[in-house]
């Protein structure tokens, strides 16, 4: 079976639990595990019993597809990503944004945490991702072109929508929410940056570093399919003062931009 069918068999059984036809995705990252609570859920289907989809490791065990509405409008909303550094190829980790925009998303949201290079930034700040650099080890378009996605060069001049980056920011002063626009660089991870590689990425326009999203935009485009993205900001990145890196202390930070995070997604998403 190629990989099309597989993305259409998927759908198709997505279709056949549901009756929700959902307007908008997104993809619940790290910051974002909140907005859960403010989507009126109508069905949850658990990876697991997706056809297709990847195979869950330890950390997306409870991955799970959740259907509802959230500020009026239909969402299909991912509870667990799933990263490169967890052992998926590229084309893995974007199944589910094929599929999603199979059930037939206009508009695709995501969140991640992320390094903050930009020295300007503080923890628990947000920054709205207004375009990007992909430092990933694979690309997840390699291989024949999936023509009846789209074309085989796919146009990435505004990746991120700009409309959508103006609201947002909007909602962001509206509510006093601390935000900036910035360029995200993507990696591969687990590891995280030694401080050379934190100064080659300040240095090539860097303002923001992290393990996800990349290849789902990448993906999202090729679609054709609009994107909106924002980083939590977990942990100051600066070469000169590097302190060491601890998990609880960026789940602490992400944590504390949560609510900032989930007020702009929820009153971006009842704008469109
Ligand atoms: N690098 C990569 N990913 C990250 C970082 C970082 O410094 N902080 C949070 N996620």
């Amino acid at each position: 079976m190629t990989y099309s069918e597989k993305v259409r068999e998927t759908t198709t059984y997505i279709q056949s639990k549901t009756k929700v036809r959902p307007q908008f995705g997104i993809i619940l990252g790290t910051g974002l595990g909140a907005l859960v609570n403010e989507i009126s859920i109508v069905d949850e289907i658990s990876y697991d019993s997706i056809p297709h989809f990847p195979v869950s490791t330890v950390e997306s065990h409870q991955g799970k597809l959740i259907f509802g509405e959230l500020a009026g409008k239909s969402v299909v909303a991912m509870q667990g990503r799933f990263h490169y550094y967890e052992g998926y190829n590229m084309k893995e980790v974007t199944f589910p944004v094929r599929v999603m925009k199979m059930l037939g998303i206009e508009k695709l949201f995501i969140s991640n945490a992320a390094g903050g290079v930009n020295l300007s930034f503080q923890v628990a700040d947000l920054m709205i991702i207004e375009d990007h650099i992909d430092l990933t080890k694979e690309n997840p378009l390699t291989g024949p072109n999936l023509d009846e996605f789209g074309g085989r060069f796919p146009d990435m001049s505004q990746p991120y929508e700009r409309k959508m980056i103006d609201e947002a920011m909007e909602i962001a002063r509206a509510n006093g929410i601390r935000c900036h626009e910035g360029v995200y660089a993507g990696v591969s991870g687990p590891n995280l940056e030694t401080r050379a590689e934190y100064r080659f990425i300040a240095r090539i326009g860097g303002d923001a570093v992290g393990m996800s999203t990349i290849p789902e935009v990448i993906v999202a485009r090729h679609m054709d399919l609009p994107v909106f993205a924002i980083s939590a900001i977990t942990d100051r990145c600066d070469p000169d003062h590097l302190e060491k890196v601890e998990i609880s202390k960026i789940l602490a930070a992400a944590a504390q931009a949560e609510k900032g995070m989930t007020r702009i997604i929820r009153e971006l998403i009842a704008r469109q």
